[in-house]
């Protein structure tokens, strides 16, 4: 045909849609299809308002899309005709049942086998993209073989290692591309085609191969590796503010080291997003199945610290602020989990807000990206406040689409996520607004502390000395 080959991708969400623009883009010769059963979803896809915020989506989009990059909810369709299907759908932590709070929930991974075992008509390389527990492939493969029908399946892992706020750089230029699979003859010859989609713009030597558990398992350790660092710095900013040293200085003095490097030792009101916490959960899940109760504990260990963290700086604000901020007024800068996304699954400022809502604070929400409909969502379905359960929510909480009106008349202004845009406010401008003492809590190391004491705030940030308490000692 006029392809050199199909690719179906289930699943139009933060992965699968950004993946597969890239590989549309990369590849003019393979025809990409990325299939949702959401309507809303793809609708949104074939418009310029893309159902999630990335910067340079855009533009990739624009450039493949109706070229050889479609968005479709005709599934049936797609599957008959691809020749390879990537499986890239939400595997939130399970909420109920068998391993409630920790083991990953699978159904739409299996449902996807399913659709595509009744729907196919020949042989298909399946791919999960989807992060999942160490063996998740064999289910997929039994689910397949079950309803062969005279052909065989192949099922490769190829987790996905981008990053929410650089997806298109990050997929552009991967550290490494990994790709799992079957050592059989069989099996070898579906990586090989996998690989040789990828080859068209990843050096050979940075995509890896081997079996599939060892790469499943990649993805969870890489992603446990990554937030036990952030855990780690966050609970030496907590030591930090009891002795007097500064966190950025401990950063800087150990990231030296080759050997520990300087990345992700960034000191924060917490790590957020949806992967990091429900990776480590269906990490500890997997130990704890295997009757590894030390290792699960290891692991479990670095949620423990987020959650420290997140607790210790809504308190910290309440402690501040003479013991209470009812009825007082506080900005919160920054909704989304971490700056250039929208999305606030798992956000620290949750937390905060929830927080800062028992002790009915009139909390006022400014985020260039966050829409109010996503906020309350996730609130509900993260910490179980909606509508219904707590009365004058809607009053307690404005979302503004201006930073100085979110701050007009504010007790404290808090920062909490590191849009580059908070750097260059008018804090002057801000500070005159404000009720007096202006409190600044800066949960993202942001700002330029010194100028803000200028001004006149009270400033208080995470791990750094608090000039009240160690005069003389801030840098
Ligand atoms: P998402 O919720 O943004 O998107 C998932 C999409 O799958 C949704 O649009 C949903 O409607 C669709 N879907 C569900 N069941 C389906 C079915 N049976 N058929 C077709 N479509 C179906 O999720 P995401 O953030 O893209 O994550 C997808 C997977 O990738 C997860 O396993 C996640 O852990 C992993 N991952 C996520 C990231 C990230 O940064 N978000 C990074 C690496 C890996
Ligand atoms: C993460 C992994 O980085 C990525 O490889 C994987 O595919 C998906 O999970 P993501 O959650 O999108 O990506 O963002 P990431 O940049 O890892 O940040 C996660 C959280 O940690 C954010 O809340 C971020 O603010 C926080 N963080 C990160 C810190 O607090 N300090 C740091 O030094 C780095």
């Amino acid at each position: 045909g006029e392809w050199d080959l199909k690719i179906l991708c289930m699943g139009a969400g933060y992965v699968g849609g950004p993946t597969m623009a890239v590989i549309a883009k990369q590849c003019p010769k393979i025809r990409v299809v990325v299939g949702d059963i959401s309507q809303k979803q793809i609708d949104a896809w074939n418009t310029d308002d893309l159902p999630i915020y990335e910067p340079g989506l855009l533009e990739v989009v624009q450039e493949c899309r109706h070229r050889n990059l479609f968005f479709s909810t005709d599934l049936d369709k797609e599957i008959d005709e691809a020749d390879v299907i990537f499986i890239s759908v939400n595997t939130p932590t399970k909420t109920k049942g068998i391993g409630a709070g920790a083991a990953a929930n699978i159904k739409n991974c299996e449902l996807c086998a399913r659709h595509i075992a009744k729907i196919a008509k020949q042989s298909k390389i399946v791919v999960e993209k989807s992060t999942v527990p160490v063996r998740t492939a064999e289910a997929i493969s039994r689910i397949l073989r079950a309803n062969e029908k005279g052909f065989e399946f192949q099922v490769l892992s190829n987790p996905e290692f981008l990053a929410e706020g650089t997806a298109i750089k990050d997929l552009m230029n991967p550290d490494r591309v990994l790709i799992g699979g079957p050592q059989t003859t069989e099996g070898l010859k579906a990586i090989e085609t996998l690989v040789s989609v990828y080859a068209n713009w990843v050096p050979r030597e940075q995509i890896l191969t081997t079996n599939l558990w060892s790469s499943e398992l990649s993805k969870l350790v890489a992603n446990a590796f990554l937030a036990q660092r952030v855990s780690s710095i966050n609970s030496i900013s907590a030591l930090c503010e009891a002795t007097g040293a500064d966190v950025n200085e401990i950063s800087r003095a150990v990231g030296m080291d080759d050997r520990i490097g300087k990345r992700f030792l960034q000191p924060s009101v917490g790590f957020g997003g949806s992967c990091f916490q429900k990776d480590i959960l269906n990490l500890v899940y997997l130990c704890e199945t295997y009757g590894l109760q030390a290792c699960a504990d290891y692991w479990r260990q670095v949620i423990q610290m987020n959650d420290f963290q997140k607790k210790r700086f809504s308190e910290g604000i309440v402690a501040s602020m003479f013991n209470t901020v009812t009825g007082k007024k506080i900005a919160i800068l920054g909704y989304a989990f971490k700056k250039d996304t929208g999305d606030v699954r798992e956000t620290p400022s949750m937390f905060v807000v929830r927080d800062l809502l028992q002790e009915n604070a009139k909390i006022h929400v400014y985020d260039p990206q966050v829409t109010r409909g996503d906020m309350w969502l996730e609130m509900d379905y993260t910490c179980g406040v909606n509508h219904d359960n707590t009365p004058g929510l809607d009053e307690a909480v404005t979302t503004s689409t201006d930073p100085y009106l979110a701050c007009d008349g504010a007790h404290a202004v808090c920062i909490l996520t590191e849009w580059d845009e908070f750097k260059t406010l008018d804090y002057k401008k801000i500070y005159d607004s404000m009720a007096k003492p202006a409190f600044l809590f800066d949960g993202r190391l942001l700002l330029d502390h010194k100028e803000l004491r200028k001004i006149g705030f009270e400033v208080h940030a995470i791990g750094k000395p608090d000039p009240i308490k160690f005069p003389g000692s801030t840098i």
